[in-house]
């Protein structure tokens, strides 16, 4: 695979340290932290609908009476710095497929069900801290051969993240334990060291119950 210069060399992560006692360690995960989050393509399904509601339950939409299709699931992470620092105000934009994998998008040739229900895209801005949070659903996997492709696309949420004074990203937020990840010709244009960045780990929301995934994003000054 081609090296991008957005990943600084593996040897400076794998660096090892000797401590005191001659015990060599490797620099921990947290290292990669130091660099900005990998960028995904957007892909063809970015929402062509502005006037659709984005706020943050994509589960519901206004007037609606009944809930989108599929496993209720929050996604909430921090945007932070390179540095590590939290970034307010940054604008975090996500978009999905629904639970049969199909995107509200004119464009999308894919047969499988739409959903009525399903609102498919938010918007939000991060607090003092950093914290961003949506409540959505699992969206489904999909075949690529509608758009001429081998194979499918695993479960993943397109993310745009911006703010001022920082180079926006885009990129794509994948789900801890999804056996389609290996195969998934997106998420391999990343790097091997660096793909646990953007699969999200999956926990439970102590108030709800609810599936909890945390994605944070790492942005670098402009
Ligand atoms: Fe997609």
């Amino acid at each position: 695979m081609e090296k991008s210069p957005q990943y600084p060399s593996r040897r400076l992560f794998g660096k090892k340290l000797t401590t005191s006692l001659g015990v060599c360690l490797l620099l921990p995960k947290l290292a990669l932290a130091k660099t900005a989050t990998p960028t995904q393509t957007e892909g063809p399904f970015y929402p062509d609908t502005p006037e659709q509601e984005k706020d943050t339950d994509l589960t519901h939409i206004e007037g609606h009476t009944e809930l989108a299709e599929g496993e209720t699931i929050l996604v909430r992470g921090r945007v932070l710095n390179t540095d590590g620092k939290p970034i307010k105000n940054a604008e975090v934009d996500i978009w999905q497929a629904n639970h049969h994998g199909r995107y509200s998008h004119r464009e999308d040739p894919n047969p499988a069900p739409l959903d009525a229900h399903f609102q498919g895209w938010g918007i939000t801005k991060t607090d003092e801290l950093g914290h961003y949070g949506f409540k959505t659903i699992k969206p489904g996997a999909y075949p690529l051969k509608y758009l001429g492709g081998p194979g499918w696309r695993c479960r993943h949420i397109h993310f745009k993240v911006s703010c001022l004074g920082y180079k926006p990203i885009t990129t794509q937020m994948y789900f801890e334990g999804d056996t389609l990840i290996e195969q998934d010709l997106e998420i391999a244009k990343v790097p091997k060291d660096y793909q646990h960045l953007l699969i999200a780990d999956q926990q439970k929301d102590q108030l709800s119950g609810l599936p909890l995934f945390r994605f944070d994003v790492m942005l670098a000054k402009i």
